[in-house]
């Protein structure tokens, strides 16, 4: 029996060098953890169970036959973080590169199952070459039945991808399917074709960086929802965004109590909106205010910066935030923001996390790139988004809600649960001036002074509908607030409605605009 467990232990030894000292080296020298040692950060101390551990390839062409590393270039299993079950795959760029083959693929299927069957999420760390190329179609086989997995469990067990290496072609569809996707600095780079295949077909000259380095896909193309400076600060973000989290559909996301008091009064909201509504302020300050302290854990942050998202605590309880930004492009609505703000608010409710909008927005973006790029069926994605959700919506408008902006940040008659405004909330069809120029044009034009005849009857509009009242007199706001007590009636409505239910009508799956 000694020799038989000594046996075992090599064959674990064997597997746990992966491509070698010499590779380990060179990931190490790349400013790279292995695929192992990414797990040791992202798992409570000692939880790791892997599987699969002795798995190795089937294939023979091109020599293959000649290299069968054990566990075939990918690290797969289960543990815990902060006490609970998650699945996890590590790409181990020490073995062909980290690429896919078909007991790769095998192995990342067996957990994505798994996780499935028992209600807890995938944590997927990329690394790696792509398709493993000797292996030709079996290898794009792999990847399809991953991306079906990916399809099946969304709504159903929360996914996160970091990307800490390569991750190109076809392969990238994998994270983009996942709820979440982090990036590494420049160690990582996402893209379907890379910078050859790109000068050979558009003639343009880039990097791999520039192309699709955290960066690029965390400022231009919105992928990468979290740049990290380092393997282990993308793995703790991993951690922190996980409590926020429940573990799937069924479940609600785990309450983790601190000191911040609910009935905590913040009298510097009561000025934190500027007397000139064309002055802007930042809205992250008034989330970062009104939250529990330090609970704050936005999410793309570099894009798309007129709509903020992140996932928040009050009193404990886990709530996803979307607010406006009068601080960049004036708060305003456009097409990158509103898929933004849709795709948050729908892994929200998918997952039972209750909703929480701060809301000071000027309308939608005018003009023909906003026009001709779709800003009809990608504003509608937000509307859609915030209709749909059945978890506790609430909102508080601060400022600004005109025009169809204010239906679709989620408004009362979009099904809100507790619509709230502070005293200096403007809410109206338009803008005074725009409105002025329009209903009193006749007026304007024949005027001996048009100025000052635009100026009051811009004063007139203003009096008349820039203010809550009317909306509150029709109960399209529930309450008109102090703003120091945003906190206590944001605790008090998630309170209230707990034990919400509501459900749509039942469908297969709707439509929504894409
Ligand atoms: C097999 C691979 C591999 C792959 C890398 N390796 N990618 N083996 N299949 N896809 C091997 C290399 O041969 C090398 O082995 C080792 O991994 C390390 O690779 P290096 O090139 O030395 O590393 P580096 O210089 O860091 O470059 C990394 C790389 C490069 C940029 C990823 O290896 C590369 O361009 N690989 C090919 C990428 C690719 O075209 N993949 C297919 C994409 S299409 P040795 O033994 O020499 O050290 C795709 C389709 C998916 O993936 C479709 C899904 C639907």
């Amino acid at each position: 029996m000694q020799d038989k467990l000594k046996h075992l232990e090599s064959l674990r030894a064997q597997a746990r060098l992966g491509g070698g000292e010499k590779r380990i080296e060179a990931q190490h020298a790349k400013g790279k953890l292995t695929a192992r040692e990414r797990i040791d950060y992202l798992l409570d101390e000692g939880s790791f169970v892997e599987m699969d551990m002795l798995v190795k390839h089937r294939s023979s062409d091109f020599g293959l036959d000649k290299q069968r590393f054990p566990g075939d270039g990918v690290v797969t299993g289960y543990g815990e973080i902060d006490g609970r079950l998650v699945f996890v795959f590590s790409q181990d760029f020490t073995v062909f590169g980290g690429s896919l083959s078909e007991t790769h693929a095998e192995k990342i299927i067996k957990i994505m199952d798994q996780a499935m069957k028992v209600g807890a999420p995938v944590i997927g760390l990329n690394d790696s070459g792509g398709a493993r190329i000797q292996e030709g179609v079996v290898s794009l086989g792999g990847y399809a039945e991953i991306f079906l997995r990916n399809t099946l469990a969304s709504g159903v067990i929360p996914q996160i991808s970091a990307i800490m290496g390569p991750c190109a072609g076809g392969a990238v569809y994998s994270p983009a399917i996942t709820d979440f996707t982090l990036m590494v600095q420049d160690t990582s780079y996402m893209f379907v074709t890379g910078p050859n295949v790109v000068k050979t077909v558009t003639h343009e000259e880039v990097t791999s960086e520039a192309l699709g380095g955290a960066s690029t896909h965390g400022s231009k193309s919105g992928v990468n929802h979290l740049t990290c400076a380092s393997d282990i600060e993308c793995l703790q973000r991993i951690r922190q965004m996980v409590a926020y989290m429940p573990s799937n559909n069924l479940d609600d996301p785990p309450r983790i109590p601190n000191d911040d008091p609910a009935n905590r009064v913040i009298d510097a909201l009561d000025t934190i909106v500027p007397e000139n509504p064309n002055q802007p302020y930042d809205m992250k300050e008034v989330i970062e205010l009104t939250v529990d302290k330090n609970s704050f854990f936005e999410i793309q942050p570099d894009y798309a910066r007129n709509i903020i998202i992140g996932f928040a605590r009050f009193n404990g309880y886990s709530v996803g935030i979307v607010a406006n930004q009068p601080a960049h492009l004036a708060g305003v609505l456009d097409i990158d923001g509103s898929v933004k703000g849709a795709r948050f608010v729908r892994f929200c409710d998918a997952f039972n996390i209750p909703l929480v909008v701060f809301e000071d927005v000027p309308g939608f973006l005018p003009g023909t790139a906003q026009e001709w790029g779709g800003i009809i069926k990608n504003g509608a994605k937000l509307l859609y988004a915030f209709a749909e959700a059945t978890v506790p919506k609430m909102t508080v408008i601060t400022r600004k809600a005109y025009g169809g902006a204010y239906d679709v940040m989620n408004s009362k008659h979009i099904r809100a649960d507790m619509n709230f405004a502070w005293p200096s909330a403007e809410i109206a069809v338009m803008g005074p001036k725009g409105a002025a120029e329009i209903i009193f044009r006749k007026e304007i034009a024949s005027a001996e002074d048009p100025a000052a005849m635009l100026a009051q009857k811009e004063k007139e509009y203003r009096d008349k509908f820039a203010n809550p009242y009317l909306a509150a007199e029709r109960g399209y706001i529930d309450e008109v607030i102090e703003p120091r007590f945003t906190r206590v009636r944001i605790i008090q409505s998630l309170h209230l409605l707990q034990n919400k239910t509501q459900s749509n009508p039942p469908k297969k799956h709707g439509n929504i605009p894409l």
